[in-house]
């Protein structure tokens, strides 16, 4: 047994030092970062894999902000694939493997998919995925009784507009205003469809956005993955669904099933992006880098619904989780980026996250409340709230099982729900609105905290970095005092 002669301190223990800044207006500096190696974003927030936090619609809005959202992995992984090729659909100029319908289907199948889907328009192949034509929600609307295969109502290929692979999003829109058409589909030399153009989609195709886009200007997304049996089986479905990021999020990551499934995960998908985690040591760090990880993900017990360390009595206060984390990596030479997971309360936080190491950092608590967050808001006490609940809460355990069941969390159940031991609570939040005003007042917070660094990149802001202790009384200065708040 051995007490560490090292102080654990955490955000509220520290402020950051003002240095004398070569920045003149909050417009001047970059707050772009590495996720990965590969992987670059415009702002450096992520939201968590919590099953009250990140769902396609949350992944959609984080990227189109420039972050990214890390699909929780509590879903089959059918549900997971479905999130993730609807944040890889919402956006980007062309979609690839476009919904499609043979051509001697009935019109009904057309009708069907077109609903199950909520498109407007199906690419109709032969058996070859060979184009044969288009069939429109318009041309089912206006086919006669008499006609009741999709080849009847369909628009014939002889009369499509379609493009090869290697159009431009320019010449796209050029074509499609020119032939005042809904979309393009893609074929490749032999007739084979590739993908679709639609024309809202090149609409939406900015090139000076700072969306986070991958190589096709579709959105960028993650997805949480865990060690069990079968894991490798998801990651395959979920890198063959086009997800960007891996997440492999294990409660303690510096174990050896977690090392072990990085190595595995390196051996079978060598060109995937992987982050792992949560450690909070150099040690911990530096083996999973050392396994092949992109990123590592850090943080054991700071969340705001995590009761690990009361429950376990484990854990590493924050910010000196992400001192140690950082150090730990250059001492071994890995230039591997870092992720903070978990308690940032607010753009202070993650300023001083950011400064102490991190290249991204991980909000859950705070993102629950908003719009995109899955389930809906309901009144408490006469106030707007939503839920939030940690992935290791009797509440997200129960669900969880309910849903292997198959069945209604809220039914009767054979478990002894006495057995489980929580190291997570289930609480509520104020609704917050659109992730976007949250993420533009935390990213507003960060401008104006680079150029108190003195920083015009994050980079900067780590090399300048001076931290300073503070008091009980220095943290009650810190927040506005002596005043009633409005
Ligand atoms: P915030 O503070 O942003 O933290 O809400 C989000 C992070 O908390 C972690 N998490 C948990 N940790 N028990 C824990 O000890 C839990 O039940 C739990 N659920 C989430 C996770 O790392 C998340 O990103």
């Amino acid at each position: 047994m051995r007490i560490r002669a090292q102080k654990g301190l955490t955000f509220d223990d520290v402020l950051l030092v003002p240095k004398r800044s070569p920045v003149a207006s909050r417009r001047d500096v970059d707050t772009s970062t590495c996720l990965t190696g590969k992987v670059r974003l415009h702002i450096p927030i992520l939201s968590a894999n919590m099953d009250t936090v990140t769902e396609a619609a949350m992944a959609i809005a984080m990227a189109q902000a420039g972050g990214l959202g890390v699909i929780h992995r509590f879903m089959s992984v059918e549900q997971q694939v479905r999130q993730v090729r609807k944040v890889k659909r919402a956006q980007g100029f062309m979609v690839e493997n476009p919904y499609t319908v043979v051509a001697e289907a009935p019109i009904d199948d057309a009708r069907q998919i077109m609903e199950q889907h909520g498109v407007g328009g199906l690419i109709v192949i032969d058996g070859a995925n060979r184009l044969v034509g288009m069939i429109t929600r318009r041309d089912l609307l206006l086919a006669p009784p008499g006609v009741l295969t999709v080849r009847e109502a369909m628009t014939p290929a002889e009369r499509v507009v379609s493009v090869g692979p290697s159009v431009s999003s320019e010449q796209a829109r050029a074509l499609l205003y020119e032939h005042r058409v809904e979309k393009l589909p893609v074929v490749d030399k032999g007739g084979t469809v590739i993908g679709l153009i639609t024309s809202r989609d090149v609409a939406k195709s900015d090139p000076h956005s700072h969306a986070s886009v991958d190589d096709k200007g579709r959105l960028r997304v993650g997805a949480a993955i865990g060690v069990n049996h079968g894991e490798l089986d998801r990651t395959e479905a979920l890198l063959e669904a086009g997800v960007d990021v891996l997440v492999l999020d294990i409660a303690h990551g510096h174990a050896d099933h977690c090392v072990a499934m990085v190595k595995s995960l390196r051996r079978h998908f060598p060109d995937a992006q992987i982050v792992a985690g949560n450690v909070a040591t150099r040690e911990g760090a530096r083996e999973l880098a050392e396994a092949g990880a992109d990123a590592i993900k850090v943080g054991i017990g700071p969340g705001s619904i995590c009761t690990t360390r009361i429950v376990t009595g484990f854990g590493v206060p924050q910010l000196t989780a992400i001192m140690d984390a950082a150090a730990g990596l250059a001492e071994a030479g890995l230039e591997v980026p870092i992720i903070a997971d978990g308690g940032i309360k607010s753009s202070g936080d993650m300023v001083k996250a950011l400064a102490a190491g991190a290249d991204t950092v991980m909000i859950g608590s705070l993102f629950a409340g908003c719009e995109e967050a899955p389930g809906a808001p309901v009144i408490r006490d006469g106030r707007k709230v939503k839920v939030v609940r940690g992935m290791a809460s009797l509440g997200a355990a129960m669900g969880r099982r309910a849903t292997e069941k198959g069945m209604d969390e809220s039914a009767e159940d054979q478990e002894d729900w006495d057995k489980v031991v929580p190291e997570g609570v289930e609480a509520v939040v104020p609704y917050r609105g659109h992730v976007a005003e949250i993420l533009y007042q935390l990213v507003g917070g960060l401008r104006s905290g680079l150029s108190y660094g003195g920083a015009c990149t994050i980079k900067d802001l780590q090399r300048n970095a001076e931290f300073i202790e503070i008091t009980a009384a220095g943290v009650r200065e810190s927040g506005s005092h002596d005043v009633r708040k409005l």
